[in-house]
């Protein structure tokens, strides 16, 4: 029986949780939660909405469960066998080098780290230890994703020539003291919520070879972003924006021109195809990518099923290389070599 534990449980965390408990029910006995990490004893029991849902904490069996406000007492007092890591983005670099240092396999959430140096340091800690380290960038494992990676290697319109997408969002008031309007924690928009775009782009068509991106300040630092990324053989634009009313719904789309087709992942999250013959609705799972992800995690933890090819976090520190680069082509007005 592995034991596990979710250090940072505020609204991910909680979404995290959730799907665990469901896959303890799949794998009956294999697994256990031991314990969990928030900096309060109060936001433990907080129903926190994201803009994509809530997680009702009040229907949980927390009783078996040890409460912690520091991640270190916590990962030295239960040794657990893996961790799920949802605390606020600054803290990913050290509290997957705590656990990778101690054996301790860990799921961390995205952005990987703040710098390119911080991802680089936590894929040398994974190389040293005999434990995983995944990185929850979750858009590769929405349904439209994988399907999108299938029309593309299976070659079924042809090439793509042109992308385009965007993702727009209320100003994020849920998280813990704000911690996410402070670009010095958060990396601001570009870091925390574009990057879903920017690493499912780098996963289907690799680096660009440079960026260039304008954006907006006016409620607080870099809160949108229009890039233009530079490839040989397609067009790719991507904007983001953080700073839409309250009232405003979460909404992203993605548009890709194959030399055969218009695949469009709508608003409402509907994989449309359009020929000149004919347009369909494909048919896929309704998005669950956060359980996607995890099961992809655990598949790895518990049977050793390889998940390289899906995601690993040298692909995953180039996503935040590019995304590093938009915020310094943002700044300077400057296209910005990659
Ligand atoms: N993959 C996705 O789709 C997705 C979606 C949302 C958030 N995220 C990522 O998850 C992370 C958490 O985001 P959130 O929206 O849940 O934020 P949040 O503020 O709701 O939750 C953060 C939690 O960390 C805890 N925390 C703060 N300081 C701590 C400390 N010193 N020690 C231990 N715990 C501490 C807080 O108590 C809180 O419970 C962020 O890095 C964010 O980018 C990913």
């Amino acid at each position: 029986m592995l034991r596990y534990a979710i250090i940072g449980f505020g609204g991910l965390g909680k979404v995290h949780m959730n799907n665990m408990l469901r896959l303890e029910q799949a794998h009956p006995g294999r697994m256990k939660l031991c314990a969990i990490c928030g900096a309060s004893k109060e936001a433990f029991f907080e129903n926190v909405s994201l803009n994509f849902g809530t997680v009702d904490i009040s229907k949980i069996d927390l009783t078996e469960c040890g409460f912690y406000e520091d991640y270190k007492e916590l990962i030295d007092t239960e040794k657990p066998d893996f961790v799920i890591s949802a605390t606020p983005t600054f803290m990913h670099e050290e509290v997957a080098l705590y656990a990778l240092e101690r054996g301790i396999h860990i799921l961390s959430e995205k952005p990987m780290a703040l710098t390119e140096e911080g991802c680089t340091r936590m894929i040398e800690a994974a190389d040293r230890s005999s434990a995983k380290l995944m990185i929850g960038q979750s858009a590769r494992f929405t349904s439209a994703a994988i399907r999108i990676k299938q029309f593309l290697d299976e070659g079924t319109y042809g090439k793509v020539r042109r992308m385009e997408f965007c993702r727009y969002s209320q100003t994020p008031l849920w998280t813990y003291n704000n911690w996410i309007l402070d670009p010095e924690k958060s990396g601001g928009c570009v870091l925390d919520m574009h990057i879903h775009d920017v690493d499912l782009m780098n996963y289907l068509f690799g680096m660009p070879k440079s960026v260039r991106s304008v954006g907006t300040h006016d409620k607080g630092e870099l809160e949108s972003v229009i890039t233009r990324y530079d490839y040989d053989d397609k067009v790719v634009t991507g904007s983001a924006d953080w700073s839409m009313p309250q009232t405003y719904p979460f909404t992203k789309q993605t548009i890709i021109n194959f030399e055969k087709a218009t695949v469009v992942y709508t608003p409402e999250k509907k994989l449309m195809v359009y020929t000149d013959e004919e347009s369909h609705e494909e048919n896929i799972p309704p998005e669950d990518s956060h359980f996607v992800e995890l099961t992809t995690f655990i598949d790895w933890i518990l049977d050793d099923k390889d998940c390289t090819h899906l995601t690993n976090p040298l692909s995953v520190r180039d996503s935040l290389r590019i995304a590093l680069a938009e915020t310094k082509s943002l700044r300077t007005g400057e296209t910005v070599r990659l």
